[in-house]
């Protein structure tokens, strides 16, 4: 999975300086660039990947999508970073986009990679169809806003030092990051005039992006922060409302099996063609970063 996980990030990321590139030259694109690349894992361009070869959709055109969604994932994180929030200064094994550039500028960064996804979904040369980058375009809206990632964020920081039942921190967790893989998944079958399976890919989506954040909790409690370079035993510490802070360490490494148990069983509609997307689910369970 590394190398596979270094050949996307190495695409994308070339993708994005061509892009940012064409730009015109502005003092935010040093933070922005500092935010954006290198050293996430581009986990989500990898299922957007994972599922485009289920609909034979174009490598460049999953690149293109991939791209914008790592730049709506990296405003996400310079955001989630600042002090009104999880208040962290280590991110992919470096100093926060705040901590090295100052809050105001981190904010200013992060909204303009938030519109940036748009430009890229909008632009001339993404050779699909206009209607399509519409659909794409209103989708990862829908995903990123109030009934995404920020209203997602918003719970979790109201949740903070309460005692939250099972079904609200689910839902917490599927809006601040299910709802973003739930664009990955469903993109691609956008792309490919393919509506027999996209409510489907959704929910799928929506499943792998808890499993995700499960997989987040379980490393902040037990993982190593030089593996992953961002600080570990936070969550404990704030007060977050986790399933590891409801259940327990080990009741929630059930609760991520059974969970992955239930996607699997869903894609057996692709049969062998989901392969690799089942690969990158048990990497996503598994891994130690
Ligand atoms: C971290 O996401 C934030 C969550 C949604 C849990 P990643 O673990 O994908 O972050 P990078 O992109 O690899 O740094
Ligand atoms: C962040 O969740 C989810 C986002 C949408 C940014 P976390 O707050 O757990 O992510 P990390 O652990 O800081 O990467
Ligand atoms: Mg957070
Ligand atoms: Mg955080
Ligand atoms: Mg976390």
């Amino acid at each position: 999975m590394k190398k596979e996980l270094n050949k996307i990030a190495k695409d994308i990321n070339s993708f994005l300086l061509r892009f940012l590139s064409m730009q015109k030259k502005t003092d935010l694109l040093a933070p922005m660039k500092y935010g954006l690349l290198p050293g996430g894992k581009k986990i989500r361009s990898k299922l957007v990947l994972d599922v485009g070869k289920i609909f034979r959709v174009k490598y460049k055109n999953l690149v293109q999508i991939g791209s914008a969604i790592e730049c709506i994932h990296a405003y996400s994180l310079i955001h989630d970073d600042l002090p009104c929030m999880d208040n962290d200064l280590l991110r992919r094994g470096k100093l926060s986009t705040h901590k090295k550039f100052g809050e105001s500028t981190a904010i200013l960064a992060g909204n303009s990679l938030l519109t940036i996804a748009f430009e890229i979904l909008s632009d001339k040369k993404f050779q699909v169809d206009d209607k399509i980058k519409v659909k794409l375009i209103k989708l990862i809206s829908e995903c990123s806003g109030h009934t995404g990632i920020a209203g997602g964020q918003y719970s979790d920081l109201n949740f903070e030092g309460k005692k939250i039942p099972l079904k609200k921190i689910t839902e917490m967790q599927i809006k601040k990051t299910g709802k973003l893989f739930s664009f990955c998944c469903m993109a691609p079958a956008v792309v490919s005039k393919n509506n027999k399976y996209l409510n489907m890919l959704g929910k799928i989506g929506l499943d792998i992006g808890l499993l995700f954040q499960i997989a987040d909790d379980l490393i902040d409690y037990s993982g190593n922060t030089k593996k992953v370079g961002k600080k570990t035993k936070k969550d404990l510490k704030k007060g977050k409302a986790t399933l590891i802070s409801l259940l327990g360490h080990q009741n929630t490494i059930k609760y991520g099996n059974n969970l992955k148990f239930k996607i699997f069983k869903k894609l057996n509609v692709f049969g062998k063609r989901s392969n690799d997307l089942k690969n990158t689910i048990k990497f996503i369970l598994e891994r130690q970063m």
